[in-house]
């Protein structure tokens, strides 16, 4: 991985961070100099918090369940304690809901919005005062960078709860943007719209579809590599490197964008 240092010096957070585009979001932002707050849901003494903290150069790692008003709350005082300061928060976390909308349960349309949105909602919310204190010490300010997906942009059959999720990723990014840069408030807020991106997450949402389709997960994954303009899924560190980049102030002049790494899907 090239490394610039581009974020030597400041103090990053990623939701959902160890595994996955998560992972590989941690990765790049440690590999330009940052000082990477890992968060995710497993317990700190576990091994695979451990192996994220020996591959990941200074990185710490902070339990928190993205969907909880007092975790994200409890994270921010942490963070507050021990960094002084956050530059860059990245709302990765999320998880996918398909099926026929007159089949989804209300109660799983809520957990999906609460991991989707919620989370995006709190983390701007409690890390807000520390983003625009460490804003006001660089020269382009901070940045937080929401992931929502390409079904934040276009609609697909049976995917309408994930479709409304990062749909609203996409809006709430854009009125945040507008509202700090009218303010004065020194914090640029983006969104990333990957499109499919080889994770445990699009494995395990192509393994149930397959069930209820009567076919493979492998055959489902083969088509939206076929279906890609560029014929491949993407891997998650080209995710990565795009969130690095809006990141730093190489974007300096971005916010309210839409970034969408999709292999071209959406270009047609
Ligand atoms: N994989 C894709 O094709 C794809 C495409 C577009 C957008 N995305 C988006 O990218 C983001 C990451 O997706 P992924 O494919 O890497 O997912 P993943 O399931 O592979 O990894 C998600 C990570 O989040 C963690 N997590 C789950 N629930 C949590 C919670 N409540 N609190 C804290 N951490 C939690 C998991 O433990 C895991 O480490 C999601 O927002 C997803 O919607 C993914």
């Amino acid at each position: 991985m090239t490394q610039l240092g581009r974020l030597d010096g400041r103090v990053v957070l990623v939701s959902g961070a160890l595994r996955g585009i998560g992972r590989a979001i941690a990765e790049c932002l440690a590999a330009e100099g940052a000082t990477t707050i890992l968060t995710d849901l497993d317990a700190e003494d576990t091994a695979e918090v451990a192996n994220a903290l020996e591959t990941i150069a200074g990185a710490h790692y902070i339990r928190l369940d993205a969907t909880q008003e007092e975790q994200w709350k409890a994270a921010a005082e942490h963070v507050e304690a021990d960094f002084g300061r956050l530059d860059v928060l990245v709302n990765n976390v999320g998880a996918d809901l398909t099926g026929k909308v007159q089949d989804l349960e209300l109660e799983a349309w809520h957990r999906l919005m609460s991991l989707n949105l919620d989370s995006v909602f709190l983390g701007t919310k409690y890390f807000f005062a520390l983003l625009e204190k460490a804003g006001k010490l660089t020269p382009y300010g901070s940045s937080i960078i929401n992931i929502s997906s390409i079904m934040g942009i276009v609609g697909l059959g049976e995917v309408s709860a994930y479709n409304a999720s990062k749909g609203a990723v996409r809006l709430f990014t854009k009125s945040n943007a507008l509202e700090f840069a009218e303010n004065g408030t020194p914090i640029r807020v983006n969104s990333v719209h990957p499109g499919f991106v080889e994770t445990p997450l699009l494995h395990k949402g192509m393994e149930k579809w397959a069930a209820r389709a009567g076919t493979t997960a492998q055959a489902l994954i083969d088509a939206m590599a076929e279906g890609t303009p560029v014929k491949r899924l993407a891997q998650p560190v080209e995710i990565g490197k795009v969130v690095a980049f809006l990141a730093c102030d190489d974007s300096s002049y971005m916010t309210g964008s839409e970034v969408v790494v999709d292999g071209g899907w959406t270009a047609r």
